[in-house]
Parts: structure tokens; sequence; C-alpha cells
């Protein structure tokens, strides 16, 4: 299969390593290894000093799954795999899609979501937001109107990356509603699952809800251990996932043997991981409302009420892409222009999941100062 280079990756790729300050990225600060253990019980921790490097069970070792499945309300272990969040996409394209199948994915969108189904060969039609002063509304009637009796997909990511989107439970029974009407399977990105700025705005994983849906979540995000390259898919659809793991032998065959217990340890304390990052989330947001109001000739920002990332709007001439080139080369501040998302050229995405997040604001503002 010949695919698009993705585009977001490849930006990455040229400045995160090389840039001073990174104020685009959608992970939250990595935790330390002392910090993960620090947090194990002594029989984790029993689990971790005699963890044996042998090949482990290729669906994920039960433990770990019986760790997932302990956050679900109807998912049991046996519906669970594990593998890395990109391999769990690629491969649920390809046993799900076949060339000339309709699917209908929501845009802005992480690339590799539509990328690989378009590259099957599939027909994909973009469900795109309202914007209204860059607070952006996925409106399920829109949804409505792009599904026909030929959708086979259905592709949602709530907390949505890059807008920070979440709906609310009413739309969310919409949309499930939607899908179940015409009997689409829908596959859902949960992968900033429970990055909620306020409790009462949480909603459950799609696959709980609704028995035609995978949902998606992993290490990289809610649980800031995006090294560990850990996700998995939960599904009361045995026959997708049979066809996942028979699929996944040609590619990982099984899971790293450290990530699995890592991984179960952070489930396990699963709020002494998520709660700091989302206050560190909520605290970088407020001082990013003030910089905007201070900087309102230049930005514009709706607010957001999930995930790590917000898609602002710069009121400038110039194009997106432009302005973060010469951001990135005067003072080392990379920022993703929203062409890296195919989605025009006026907005950028901020990531509010870094501790040094008022150390790049102040760099940008001297930027910000210099070239007004
Ligand atoms: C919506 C979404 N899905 C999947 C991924 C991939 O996650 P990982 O980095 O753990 O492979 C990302 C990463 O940015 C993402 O934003």
């Amino acid at each position: 299969m010949k695919i698009k280079p993705f585009k977001l990756e490849r930006y990455f790729a040229k400045y995160e390593f090389n840039a001073k300050y990174l104020i685009s990225s959608s992970d939250c600060d990595g935790y330390s290894l002392e910090y993960i253990l620090f947090c194990a019980s002594k029989e984790e921790l029993n689990l971790w000093n005699n963890l044996k490097f042998g090949y482990t069970d290729s669906a994920g070792s039960e433990f770990l799954r019986e760790s997932i499945s302990n956050q679900h309300l109807t998912i049991n272990p046996e519906d669970i795999l594990v593998m890395s969040p990109g391999e769990a996409n690629y491969i649920l394209m390809n046993v799900l899609l076949e060339r000339g199948d309709e699917v209908v994915c929501m845009a802005p969108a992480y690339q590799s979501l539509y990328q690989v189904a378009e590259s099957i060969g599939a027909k994909i039609k973009f469900w795109l937001p309202e914007d209204t002063n860059s607070t952006f509304y996925y409106n399920p009637d829109k949804l409505n109107e792009l599904v026909s009796d030929k959708t086979k997909l259905i592709i949602v990511n709530f907390p949505h990356n890059p807008t920070g989107f979440i709906p609310t439970m009413t739309d969310l029974n919409k949309i499930v509603e939607i899908a179940a009407r015409k009997n689409i399977i829908l596959f859902s990105d949960e992968m900033y699952h429970q990055i909620i700025h306020e409790p009462k705005d949480e909603i459950p994983a799609i696959c709980d809800i609704y028995e035609n849906a995978i949902s998606l979540w992993g290490m990289a995000k809610s649980f800031g251990l995006a090294g560990m390259r850990f996700g998995w898919l939960a599904t009361k659809r045995t026959d997708i996932l049979n066809d996942v793991l028979a699929f996944k032998d040609y590619l990982s065959i099984c899971n790293n043997a450290a990530g699995e217990v890592l991984t179960c340890i952070a489930l396990n304390h699963k709020d002494k991981f998520i709660q700091p990052n989302i206050q560190k989330i909520i605290s970088n947001k407020d001082i990013f409302k003030s910089f905007v109001a201070e900087n309102s000739e230049l930005l514009e920002f709706g607010d957001t009420n999930a995930c790590s990332t917000a898609l602002v709007k710069l009121k400038i001439k110039e194009s997106a892409y432009t302005y973060c080139e010469k951001l990135v080369s005067s003072c080392g501040i990379m920022m993703i222009p929203s062409e890296m998302f195919d989605y025009g050229n006026s907005h950028v995405r901020i990531g509010f999941g870094r501790e040094n997040f008022p150390e790049i604001l102040n760099v940008w503002k001297s930027f910000i100062m210099q070239t007004r």
C-alpha cells in the first residue's frame, strides 16, 4: 500500500528534537520510571522485579487486560487487544475496509484516522465543525446529513485533537443513534479520554454504550506516558478483534514485556497520573487566556472544556505556516500550523500539557513585541 506522508508527524520530525521550545505538543510531560515505581503497590513491584523478557500474549497479558477492563462498565478482558495506537488504527482500517467503502470521519483530524482508509481506497466524507469565533462545535445534524445507506464506518475522536471539543451526553447519544439506525461501525479514538477540564463534562468510552463501537485509548496523552507506546482496542465485536489479532502477527506480534507491567501500574493508579495532567492543562489554559486578551490584535481563542490542545486563530495576512517557520527560526518556538491538519492556513495548535508553557509564552511575547 502506498500512503501519503503524515504531515503533522513530518513537521514534528523536523523540529521536535532541535527546537528549544515546544508549544504545540498534544501529550503532557512524560513521567519518570522512578515515579511509576513509586506509585506501585508491593505486588506490582514484585511483578516488575520478577519480569522475564520472553514473548508476551499477543492480545496483551491477562493482568494488563484485567486492569484495562476495570476502566469500563461492560468490557471484559477478552474484549480487549493491546498494541501501539498507530498499529491499532492501521490494522483496524485494513480489516474493516475495502476499496470503494464509504467512511465518515471528523476533520480536522489526526491524519492516520482517515489516511489509512483513503489509501485502502475508501471514499472519505469529512464531518467539519461549526466555528464561532474559534469555539468549535461538531453538530450531530451535520453528521446525519453525511451518513448514507452505503456508510460502513464513522470515525470520531473525543476529546478532540486539535480543537479540544467534547460532545455533551445528549449529542453523544445522538451520534450513537445515527450509527445504530443504519448499523454502522463506530471507531472512537479516545486517546484523550478523561482529560476533562470539569468533571461534569466527562463522557463514557463509546464501546460501553454501543455494541458496534470500537474504542481506542492509550498511555500517551491522558497518562503522560507517550514513550511507553501502548494503547488498546476495546469492543464487544469479537469477530473484529479476531481479525485484528490475526493481522497483528504480521506486525509487532506481541507487546514489550516491560511496558505491559508499567502500563498496568499506571492504570491501577490512574488518578496519580491523569489528575496532575489535568491541573497543569487547566492552569496553562488560564494563563493562555490572559495572553490572548493581551494580544487580541493577533490571537482569537474561544476556550475549550476538554483535551490538552486547542485550535487558535492567527489574525494575520500571512499564512500560519509562514508565521510558524518565522517563530521557530527566530526564537526557537515550534508551533504547529493548521496546514499540517489540512485545515486552512489561519490557525495554530496550542498544547497546554507542558510545565514550561508560561516560559514559552514569555519568549513568544518578545517575538510579538519585536514584530509589531
Ligand atoms: C487523536 C490521536 N490518536 C492517536 C494518536 C497516536 O497516539 P500515540 O502517540 O500513542 O501513538 C494521537 C497522537 O497524537 C492522537 O492525537
